[in-house]
């Protein structure tokens, strides 16, 4: 079945064979684990160790600060392409704490698929949960793969339970795992009928698969025990009768997931997953864009920034824009249009993400993401087009739900403050408020948490310690209409009046009373909490 390239005959082969996905999961579940034997298997990487020995030079792009180490999260999120078997597929990491929702969001704005890791002792995990629901309001198609299975796991079933219980969506089993703990063997693949054993000598290797004719053929016999036997036929007979079968249709529209059983570690199960988002999809999907919609197959280049990352290299002093492109074929050294400054930008140097090393890009698909370094003109939910005043929709912003205002722990390096909190807003990572009045910054975030990352990333890549204090504001408003009622506004509210990283009008305050006072007596004026991205 793998040998037929696509689902999608209409579109180019090579956007056909595209897989864009990203992995969400509850801290510990096996992301990181999974992620390495995607790359191993792709041929991204060598051996096994690579991506978690964080220490190294080369250790995963996606780990990159110690802090992350530390607390077990994933901090920065990045892309990392490689193939295997007929498929191209780019891994788009998701940062894993919830503290870092808007990143999250932001980049299952740039995947067609998600994969999503339960550990089979723990079954659906809080963070599990959030993300799952982000990839619900965006009709995600959801692989599911239950790892840990080598370990004393919970019963089959139960686990399917509670992920339709939970989660709301229909599971289908793609494998069934035989024996459990220690007496796991391997599982049977239910959507082909073969054996996949586990080769508990080596970890990195995979043991061949057995052709089954069916549940009554002997040969299953000369390698499952007999007790496991029996076992796997009843639960097998008792969940074609209870679950439903594999539906593409249904899988693509995001109400069931198929689920795999395996063990990341063992590299078990993992290259069925693998073979099921290839042969399942979803190919490069559709971009909603206004005036119209972009779709992967047209002839000439689009893409959006997803992403925007500075420092990935300290010794170089760059700035990464994520692109995913929507559509065409993409070749280095392009001129693209940025629409929102209407600029042409000649893309000379943009860089693919081969898992180990950053690789010139010397071209690219519909459903690749590419890196453009850049000087910080490309901004997240920027459009590049080949002339087209298309803007892709749908890239979320967040309010800033905590203030808190920001001092150079050394007041002679107060500059480089400034420079770096930029930089930050630019990213993404925080919003940054200039106040009209006194000195210092008001830094804005979701969770708590990413002041201590901004803390810890601004010491670590300008080399300044600085210091987080309570503000005197809880609530942040952009503010607009008539640039003379604005400028009339910002004159008698000097006090409570700040300026974004983009020079725009900004109203701090504390108190609710006065944002509805500012509603009722200025009815000229538009406050908003968030600022709609370009
Ligand atoms: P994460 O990125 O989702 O946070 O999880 P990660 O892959 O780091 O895995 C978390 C822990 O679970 C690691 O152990 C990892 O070795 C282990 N693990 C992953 N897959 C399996 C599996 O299939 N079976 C078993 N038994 N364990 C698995 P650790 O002790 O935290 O780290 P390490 O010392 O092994 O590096």
């Amino acid at each position: 079945m793998l040998d037929r390239l696509s689902n999608a005959p209409e579109l180019p082969p090579e956007i056909a064979r595209r897989r864009t996905f990203a992995i969400i999961s509850h801290p510990d579940a096996g992301k990181t684990t999974l992620t390495e034997k995607f790359l191993l298997f792709g041929g991204a990487i060598q051996m096994a160790g690579q991506v978690r020995a964080k220490g190294e030079a080369r250790r995963t792009r996606s780990d990159f600060m110690a802090m992350e180490k530390d607390r077990g999260i994933s901090v920065s999120a990045s892309a990392m392409s490689f193939d295997y078997r007929n498929f191209r597929y780019n891994l788009v990491d998701t940062p894993g704490h919830s503290d870092f929702s808007e990143d999250t969001y932001r980049t299952l704005t740039a995947v067609d698929a998600a994969i999503m890791v339960i550990d089979g002792a723990k079954g659906v995990e809080s963070q599990t949960r959030k993300l799952f629901e982000v990839c619900r309001l965006r009709d995600l198609p959801i692989l599911t793969f239950c790892n840990k299975m080598d370990r004393e796991s919970r019963d089959t079933f139960d686990i399917v339970d509670e992920i339709q219980e939970n989660l709301a969506i229909d599971v289908t089993p793609a494998s069934w795992p035989i024996g459990r703990g220690r007496e796991f063997v391997g599982c049977y693949d239910m959507l082909h009928d073969r054996l996949e054993l586990m080769d508990r000598s080596d970890r990195n290797r995979v043991a061949e698969s057995i052709k089954i004719a069916g549940l009554d053929d002997p040969k299953l016999a000369e390698h499952v025990p007999a007790n496991l036997l029996e076992q796997l036929r009843e639960e097998l007979e008792m969940a074609r009768e209870l679950l439903p079968p594999f539906d593409r249709q249904a899988f693509l529209d995001g109400t069931l997931t198929p689920i795999w059983f395996g063990s990341a570690i063992n590299s078990f199960g993992v290259k069925e997953l693998m073979d099921g988002i290839g042969e399942f999809g979803p190919e490069p999907q559709v971009q909603s864009a206004q005036p119209r919609q972009i779709s992967p197959d047209e002839k000439k280049v689009s893409g959006f920034v997803f992403k925007v990352q500075a420092n990935m290299d300290p010794k170089h002093r760059d700035r990464v824009a994520f692109v995913r492109l929507a559509s065409g074929h993409f070749e280095r050294g392009m001129k693209l249009t940025h629409v929102r400054s209407k600029k042409p930008m000649a893309i000379s140097n943009p860089v693919l993400f081969l898992a180990a090393d950053r690789e010139l890009a010397e071209e690219a698909w519909a459903g690749d993401i590419i890196g453009i370094p850049n000087h910080g003109q490309l901004r997240i939910g920027d459009t590049l087009t080949e002339g087209e005043a298309l803007r892709v929709t749908g890239i979320p912003s967040f309010a800033p739900e905590l203030l808190q205002n920001c001092r150079a722990g050394d007041p002679m390096k107060a500059k480089h403050l400034d420079k770096a909190l930029m930089q930050f807003a630019e990213e993404g990572a925080a919003k940054v408020f200039k106040p009209m009045l006194g000195s210092g910054f008001i830094v804005g975030v979701v969770g708590q948490l990413q002041f201590e990352v901004l803390a810890s990333r601004i010491e670590m890549e300008y080399g300044l310690p600085v210091r987080f204090e309570p503000s005197q504001f809880t609530s942040a408003r952009w503010v607009s209409g008539p640039k003379d009622k604005v400028d009339r506004f910002v004159q008698a509210n000097k006090g409570h009046i700040a300026q974004d990283n983009d020079g725009d009008v900004v109203f701090l305050t504390r108190l609710q009373w006065d944002i509805d006072r500012i509603e009722r007596d200025h009815p000229e004026l538009t406050l908003t909490a968030t600022k709609e991205m370009m």
